[in-house]
């Protein structure tokens, strides 16, 4: 076995969504409910990042590629570490290949330093990067919005610029 993680996850967690969307979410490791299904994000903050998608008038299921940089949980939710990351990265670097999305949206810190090496989400988010030709958006992680209502302003702005990439326009409240 390439990582420890593989001993104690229940599931491995690959992908959710449309394995050809234009529009790929990559976030940092499957969470308790995630291993215990075997699919992206379906926790709290999942459910907030799909509140984030239908605000975006994406489908998260048909319209959106979801995965983590890494696939097996971390015990404990704790970050994984740079050796569980990079045995991961393969897997993830073949799927970004694959998907071949427009857009690629990184949820927080962890996605920030594996594909990038770069450290600052909090100054970082907003700016657009490159990844082989793919436009990139870093903002906050959902678990980090939960924790941090008043950046959800921010992460907002941020997904506007995704949509701008896509011509959408959010839909206006009554
Ligand atoms: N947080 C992540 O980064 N990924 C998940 O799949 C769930 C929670």
């Amino acid at each position: 076995m390439k990582c420890p993680l593989g001993k104690t996850r229940t599931h491995m967690v690959f992908a959710d969504g449309n394995p050809h969307a234009e529009l790929m979410f990559i976030g940092e490791g499957p969470g308790a409910d995630e291993d215990a299904s075997g699919v992206p994000f379906v926790g709290r903050a999942g459910e907030l990042l799909s509140r984030m998608i239908a605000a975006m008038t994406f489908d998260r299921a048909t319209e959106t590629c979801i995965a983590n940089i890494v696939k097996c949980r971390p015990p404990g939710n704790r970050n994984p570490s740079d050796e569980e990351a990079a045995a991961c990265m393969p897997y993830l670097k073949r799927q970004i290949a694959m998907v071949n999305p427009k857009v690629i949206v990184l949820l927080g810190a962890v996605p920030l330093l594996y594909l990038f090496n770069l450290k600052g989400i909090m100054k970082l988010r907003g700016r657009w990067l490159d990844y082989d030709g793919i436009r990139v958006m870093p903002t906050y992680h959902p678990a980090f919005l939960l924790r941090n209502p008043p950046a959800k302003k921010d992460a907002w702005a941020d997904l506007q610029a995704v949509m701008a990439e896509f011509g959408r326009k959010p839909v206006p409240r009554r």
